[in-house]
């Protein structure tokens, strides 16, 4: 006897600041709805087993691998993916500072990082490059070296939050 197939989920959320719905097959991860449901490229695949951070966004505010996450579970959640990051005609300070630090190569990587990091400093706005390092260490890339990352996140803060990376650099100084 073949079993019926499991209903369809349909759900509910606030995607990047407006109200979406969606049905969607129960085992679907948000990863796949984003990217294949709700034409949101941008959110990129890479292990898809919750390794390397490509898929990350953020989930009531907490950053998450949306790989890891059933779209059942989106129901009733805010979501925010790389194309609610920008504001209307420019770049968040983060995106201009990947720019100018050329901290991109292949870019599978970057909107994960974007997403990441704009979470670090709105928790931090003066978090040091250990700091950031260490917050940044589940996202994974294969061609920068990391090295460009940091700078560019350090270069967002001080756009960002002059006063408070100033701060930082005095603590530095002083250490
Ligand atoms: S694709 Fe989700 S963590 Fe790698
Ligand atoms: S820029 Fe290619 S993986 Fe990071």
């Amino acid at each position: 006897m073949t079993q019926a197939p499991l209903p369809k989920a349909h759900v509910r959320c606030q995607l990047n600041g407006q109200p979406v719905e969606f049905l969607a097959d129960q085992h679907m991860s948000l990863l796949e709805v984003l990217r294949e449901v709700l034409d949101l490229t941008g959110t990129k695949e890479g292990c898809n087993d919750g390794n390397c951070g490509a898929c990350t966004v953020s989930m009531d505010g907490r950053i998450v691998d949306s790989c890891l996450v059933l779209a059942p579970e989106v129901d009733g959640r805010t979501i925010e993916t790389i194309e609610g990051m920008a504001p209307p005609g420019g770049l968040h300070p983060l995106q201009r500072s990947f720019l100018e630090e050329a901290a991109l190569q292949c870019g599978i990587c970057t909107p994960g990082f974007l997403i990441s990091a704009k979470a670090l400093l709105e928790r931090e706005p003066d978090a040091d490059e250990h700091r950031i390092r260490h917050w940044l260490a589940g996202n994974l890339c294969r061609c920068t070296g990391y090295d460009k990352i940091v700078r560019a996140v350090l270069r967002a803060e001080t756009a960002m939050a002059p006063k408070a990376a100033a701060g930082r650099t005095r603590r530095k100084k002083s250490a």
